[in-house]
């Protein structure tokens, strides 16, 4: 039998114990795949979302962003394929109520035949055939109920950014190709969710919908595909961990001409958690067809009037989050004794620094808080003072802060400090006055 991997089991239990991660309503049982982030995976996220909105709206000149609202037309997903396509085949127990998706494994026999036989309650002859089940969660929007129409909460952020198109690139100027970019928090009713945050029912996408002329949209295509791969080995994801999957005809989405997954290796299996897919002109065509408002692109220069082709560039927030902390979890052992270290990239690190009175008299704490108003005008830092000198490290090597600050006996005489790297464990003592600087060139990338 191959070894049990229980890293994800270790990560969960870390991530709640260092405040990453918590189970949403947890104090009521919990709400089913639901989660909240705690202090420091609030960070960590944050920081994630930061950079790739940097990257992609900052450093580019032909990218632009939006934070378009959750609730949308209930029209919108009647065009974009949503409320006919977004289904999954799902199998009920008449007898004990459960559901499951038609590809179950356990399930045994056929359905909605005699033969059928429940993987919950066992009895024959009590499972549905197949039903279409739409993943989107509905509410309504209005005052009376009845009345009220119904809404949806968007499963995809990519719409808000269709019906916008044309309100960005007139108020902007830019010109095709050029794309936009959004952050924000999708909606899906997942029947098999699991895995941590892995598969959830509320999440967040950063997406990007780049608007090409037709012709030029395999060229963009690799050229974007190539760029997020990038972009994840940028943040230190070890490359051996990473892969492309191209979809094969039965995995395209309904809008997608092709489509590449970006997977990592989680411990549970190589998973996607980006995805780039060539949606053609199927939405801003459709937009145009159900709303009745035309949504050409005119080229000044050739007088050209055309539907722009999109290339979506699609991950999951909480599933990258995911990613660098599966990534950057190990455990070593430092003179002789076991630690857990998050090896997380400096840059998105939740901690840049903790800073650690060696003990809690002649005057060190006073200097140690010193040393950490200071800092913390440039970086998020932590300051502790509980504990021996070991265990506080550590703590922080398991929130993954990269520099331990340790102000001793010597600071009171030449104020100097000790600054410990988490990865290789190597201590410099430099000038208390040179710390933000120093900091400042190994956070840098
Ligand atoms: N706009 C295209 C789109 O939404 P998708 O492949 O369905 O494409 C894109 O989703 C990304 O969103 C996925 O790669 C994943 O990172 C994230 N995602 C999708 N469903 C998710 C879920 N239930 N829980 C967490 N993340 C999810």
């Amino acid at each position: 039998m191959p070894p049990v991997d229980n890293t994800m089991e270790k990560l969960v239990s870390l991530a709640k114990r260092r405040g990453f991660v918590f189970q949403s309503s947890e104090i009521y049982g919990g709400l089913g795949s639901v989660w909240d982030y705690g202090p420091l995976g609030v960070e960590l996220k944050k920081n994630i979302k930061e950079r790739w909105w940097r990257s992609l709206v900052h450093e580019r000149e032909d990218i632009e962003g939006l934070d378009a609202a959750i609730l949308m037309h209930p029209k919108v997903w009647e065009a974009s394929g949503h409320v006919s396509g977004f289904t999954d085949p799902l199998i009920d127990c008449k007898q004990c109520k459960n559901r499951f998706r038609a590809d179950d494994p356990r399930i045994k026999g056929t359905p909605g035949e005699p033969s059928g036989q429940c993987p919950v309650c066992g009895n024959k002859g009590t499972l549905t055939a197949p039903r279409l089940f739409n993943l989107m969660f509905k509410t309504v929007m209005g005052p009376v109920e009845e009345a009220a129409a119904v809404v949806y909460l968007r499963p995809e952020t990519a719409q808000g950014i269709y019906v916008n198109y044309l309100n960005v690139l007139q108020s902007s100027r830019q010109k095709i190709p050029f794309g936009i970019a959004q952050i924000g928090k999708a909606f899906r009713n997942e029947i098999t969710p699991g895995n941590f945050t892995f598969r959830t029912r509320e999440f967040e996408q950063m997406e990007m919908q780049f608007f090409v002329k037709p012709g030029t949209d395999r060229e963009w295509f690799e050229f974007w595909r190539h760029e997020r791969m990038r972009w994840i080995q940028g943040l230190g994801v070890r490359p051996e961990k990473l892969r492309f999957h191209q979809h094969t005809k039965e995995e395209l989405a309904h809008y997608a001409k092709d489509a590449y997954d970006i997977e990592y290796e989680f411990p549970f299996g190589w998973q996607e958690f980006e995805g780039i897919h060539n949606r053609t002109d199927f939405d801003l065509s459709r937009h145009q067809e159900y709303s009745g408002k035309k949504l050409e692109y005119l080229d000044t220069g050739t007088n050209e009037r055309f539907i722009p082709y999109v290339v979506e560039t699609s991950a999951g927030a909480d599933r990258t989050t995911l990613v660098l902390l599966a990534d950057a979890y190990r455990e070593d052992e430092v003179a002789g004794e076991k630690r857990v270290v998050l090896g997380l990239h400096p840059a998105l690190a939740p901690l840049k620094a903790a800073v650690f009175p060696l003990v809690n008299k002649d005057g060190m704490p006073e200097l140690a808080r010193r040393v950490f108003d200071d800092l913390r005008k440039h970086y998020n830092v932590f300051y502790d003072d509980g504990g021996s000198i070991g265990r506080r490290y550590r703590r922080q090597d398991e929130a993954g802060t990269p520099f331990g600050i340790t102000i001793d006996g010597q600071t009171l005489q030449d104020q100097t400090v000790t600054v410990r790297d988490r990865d290789t464990l190597q201590q410099v003592r430099l000038a208390g006055d040179r710390l933000v600087e120093y900091l400042a060139e190994r956070l840098r990338g």
